[in-house]
């Protein structure tokens, strides 16, 4: 399982979903589908009500940041319906990033991943993998937009303040690495 987490997405699958609309219904595919309307000549978007994956990192949590950074998950219309504040282990923290055991930052990131609280979190939302992407900024801070978490926030390319799934697939093994289902409530 290590290996398939933490940003290593290929395929662009849908995550486990809360209500699933009626025209979505036993569709597989993109996030955001395209579906004919009654009308021959026009379309409509649909967009898929998915969940994905959040962690605040400890640089965000030692400074106090948990609740401005869930602000920004809310206004952008994403639903925290799964929370919780822990210690990440060696193990957990090696297993969840275990796609990068072999680039030059894995030690560095993994010390600094458990070197004090996260808060891991299910996101719920239209296109919620997507959206949390667009909310987070990139990876590094220098090249993140203005108004993103990352570009307010983050001190680093490593304390980058948030980590978020790469894609629908990646967010269910995500979520489930850290989550029971009972402990997810929409
Ligand atoms: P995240 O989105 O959690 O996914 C992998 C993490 O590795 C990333 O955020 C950063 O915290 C860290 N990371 C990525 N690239 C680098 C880098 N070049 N140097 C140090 N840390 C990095």
């Amino acid at each position: 399982m290590a290996g398939r987490l933490a940003g290593c997405g290929k395929a662009y699958l849908p995550a486990t979903c809360g209500e699933e609309k009626p025209a979505l219904k036993g569709r597989t595919g993109a996030a955001i589908d395209r579906a004919k309307s009654n009308s021959p000549n026009k379309q409509e978007v649909i967009m898929a009500s998915e969940r994905t994956f959040s962690i605040i990192k400890p640089d965000a949590t030692k400074r106090n940041l948990t609740g401005a950074i869930n602000q920004k998950i809310e206004a952008a219309g994403l639903r925290i319906v799964g929370q919780k504040r822990i210690k990440m282990s060696q193990s957990q923290a090696e297993g969840f990033y275990g796609v990068h055991k072999e680039r030059p930052f894995f030690k560095s990131l993994v010390a600094f991943m458990t070197s004090g609280p996260v808060v891991v979190q299910v996101l719920q939302g239209d296109n919620a993998v997507l959206k949390y992407r667009e909310v987070m900024g990139a990876t590094d801070p220098a090249k993140a937009n203005v108004g993103t978490i990352r570009k307010e926030f983050a001190e680093s390319i490593e304390a980058n303040s948030v980590h978020g799934s790469d894609s629908p697939e990646n967010a269910k093994i995500e979520i489930e690495f850290f989550f029971k289902p009972e402990e997810i409530v929409d």
